[in-house]
């Protein structure tokens, strides 16, 4: 009779291999100092001024945005998109009988005060645009934007859709600022704004 305790088939076992005391071989060790070597030496030296060109291809001050103050290029494309586009659209045409089109407009195109008034303090009542009249009402944007910011994308909407009116100059949106700076309420519609004008 066998041992109850060890079966035939754990007999027939070898026994699980272990480690022990053998050392580390030489050369994983020579790696790990080398690697470590390395990534210290790489993280000390590198630089934050090192060419972009090893990274991504942005330079510093592109990725550090524009200066605050207006010193940087203000883009009035990405203006438009986050803050026009819900109302007017991406192709400028606006929403038949709700928002009227700023592609053609000749409000866009024509006398740049004008254009720049309407959106500082927005309008409402009925407006006609190439037209058709539009009783909605268009937000004001002079507490949310600089004149650097305005002149950008009143620059933007004057010369996208085939609409070829000459840029807006910071100049202009800072005039007709102070000019309506006393105004509290949007234009009540044509009636209150100067007729659009020829293009400028
Ligand atoms: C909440 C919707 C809405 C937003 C957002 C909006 N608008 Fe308007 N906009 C209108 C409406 C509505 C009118 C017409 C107002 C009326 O009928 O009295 C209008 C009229 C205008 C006009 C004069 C009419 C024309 O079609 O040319 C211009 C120019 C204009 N908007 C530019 C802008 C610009 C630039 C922005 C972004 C900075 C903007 N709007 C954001 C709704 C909006």
């Amino acid at each position: 009779m066998q041992d109850p305790d060890i079966l035939p088939q754990q007999a027939r076992e070898n026994s699980d291999p272990h480690e022990a005391t053998n050392p580390m071989p030489w050369y994983m060790i020579v790696l790990t100092g080398l690697l470590l070597a390395f990534g210290i030496s790489y993280i000390v030296l590198a630089d934050i001024e090192q060419p972009a060109n090893w990274g991504d291809g942005r330079a510093v001050a592109e990725l550090s945005g524009p200066a605050r103050g207006g010193a940087g290029k203000v883009d009035g494309g990405a203006l438009f998109a986050s803050l026009c586009v819900a109302c007017h659209q991406a192709n400028g045409q606006g929403l038949q009988g709700v928002f009227p089109p700023l592609a053609g407009s000749e409000w866009v195109v024509g006398r740049d005060s004008t254009v720049a008034a309407i959106v500082l303090h927005g309008i409402t009542g009925s407006l006609t645009v190439k037209g058709t009249t539009y009783s909605g009402a268009m937000p004001a944007f002079k507490d949310q934007l600089s004149d650097e910011q305005l002149a950008a994308v009143l620059s933007h909407i004057r010369s996208q859709w085939g609409n070829g009116a000459a840029p807006v100059p910071v100049e202009t949106v800072t005039r007709a600022r102070e000019e309506h700076k006393l105004r509290t309420a949007p234009f009540a519609g044509d009636k209150e704004l100067p007729a659009p004008g020829s293009p400028t």
